[in-house]
């Protein structure tokens, strides 16, 4: 199926939920667990979502302050990472922000279903002179460092596993999968696709089985045509289905430390609003043009305008319907050809008075 027929079935499946639907996106009513329930398998090929922390305690967040308990926020979590795995594709990337609190048992619950690859720390920088509560608070209470980063967990398909799993990623596996099926030794399908390596015989397949680097487009094309000729397996999934993408360059952050600025208050900002600059960093590095992104936690409708913006489609789910009218309202901007930027969006005085809120936004 291609992205405009799988964005369809999407919408299709969702029908009875959508708050507001356009040619790239779809605002989603209601839980966004039992929208995800209803979801087709493999159709989805990056998750960013930005859930209720938690650790925070906002009680101008729906469900931040929802569990009595961290464990029960844990497994909530765990219900969402089971349906995250079963939806996105192969090729697949999820991000999820949390508090630095939170990270590490995360990591570990999430990664029961999905196998972590990296944990980026946003560092939050304020513009000078704008130093928000950090700068008011008196120091000599704090009992431990005060939390002025937050995380981005990242994760693909496969989890963790046994060492063999874990040298693999879910390409690799694929690919051994097939090569196998396909009754060819890794040194035949080297011959016959000419990607001899310089070390070893069984060259960038080698590589590209023990997850070290993924082929290009023209050596994938090359591949799957090889295997299919020998009538032993079915057609092999298009490119962008199987192989991940991962774009960074030396002119953007590729490191796993980013200092995009936090959100300004501005009349009419989500309390937990993440700066669309950092959103869009994301889209950009791991989709493909056309890709649908989803968002479970979508709130103003950050990650649906991020997607949009670099041509892709958005499937933003909100439970709040203050929360999903304004993400409806800015999306069906956006995809009218007005420009939602973000200075427009947040025109802010340098006047507004911040509250303990503002800790973490
Ligand atoms: C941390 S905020 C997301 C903010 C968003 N990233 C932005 O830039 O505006 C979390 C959002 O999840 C929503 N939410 C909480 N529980 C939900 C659920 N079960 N289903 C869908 N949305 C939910 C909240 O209403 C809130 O708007």
């Amino acid at each position: 199926m291609d992205r405009t027929s799988e964005f369809q079935a999407i919408a299709n499946t969702l029908q009875a939920r959508v708050v507001r639907e356009g040619e790239a996106f779809l605002v989603v009513g209601g839980d966004s667990l039992e929208a995800l329930r209803s979801l087709p398998d493999d159709c989805v090929s990056l998750i960013v979502t930005d859930p209720p922390y938690h650790s925070t305690k906002k009680s101008n967040i729906r469900g931040d302050t929802a569990f009595e308990e961290d464990e029960h926020f844990l497994e909530w979590m765990q219900e969402y990472a089971a349906e995250w795995k079963r939806i996105l594709k192969l090729s697949g990337t999820a991000y999820v922000f949390c508090a630095s609190q939170m990270a590490a048992r995360l990591e570990v619950g999430i990664g029961r279903h999905m196998r972590p690859i990296g944990q980026v720390t946003w560092t939050k920088p304020n513009d000078p002179g704008y130093d928000g509560w950090k700068g008011k608070m008196r120091k000599q209470s704090l009992r431990s460092w005060y939390p002025h980063s937050e995380r981005v967990l990242m994760f693909e398909q496969g989890t963790y596993g046994s060492r063999e799993a874990y040298r693999r990623s879910p390409l690799g596996e694929y690919l051994l999968e097939c090569r196998k099926a396909a009754g060819l030794s890794m040194v035949e399908l080297t011959e016959q696709i000419g990607a001899y390596g310089r070390v070893n015989r069984g060259g960038a397949v080698a590589n590209w089985e023990a997850g070290r680097n993924v082929p290009s487009a023209d050596q994938y094309a090359k591949l799957a045509e090889t295997l299919e000729a020998t009538g032993r397996i079915a057609s092999m999934l298009p490119y962008d289905d199987a192989v991940r993408p991962f774009n960074v360059d030396k002119d953007v952050p590729f490191v796993d430390v980013w200092d995009f600025s936090s959100v300004r208050p501005f009349p009419g900002k989500h309390p937990a609003e993440k700066p669309i600059e950092m959103l869009t960093h994301i889209v950009a590095a791991s989709s493909y043009p056309g890709d649908v992104v989803l968002d479970c936690f979508a709130g103003s409708g950050t990650t649906g305008i991020a997607a949009m913006s670099l041509g892709r489609r958005s499937v933003c789910m909100e439970i709040e319907e203050s929360w999903n009218s304004v993400a409806a309202e800015v999306l069906a901007s956006a995809s009218s050809g007005c420009e939602v930027s973000k200075p427009e969006r947040g025109r802010q005085s340098h006047r507004t008075e911040l509250t303990v809120d503002c800790l973490f936004d």
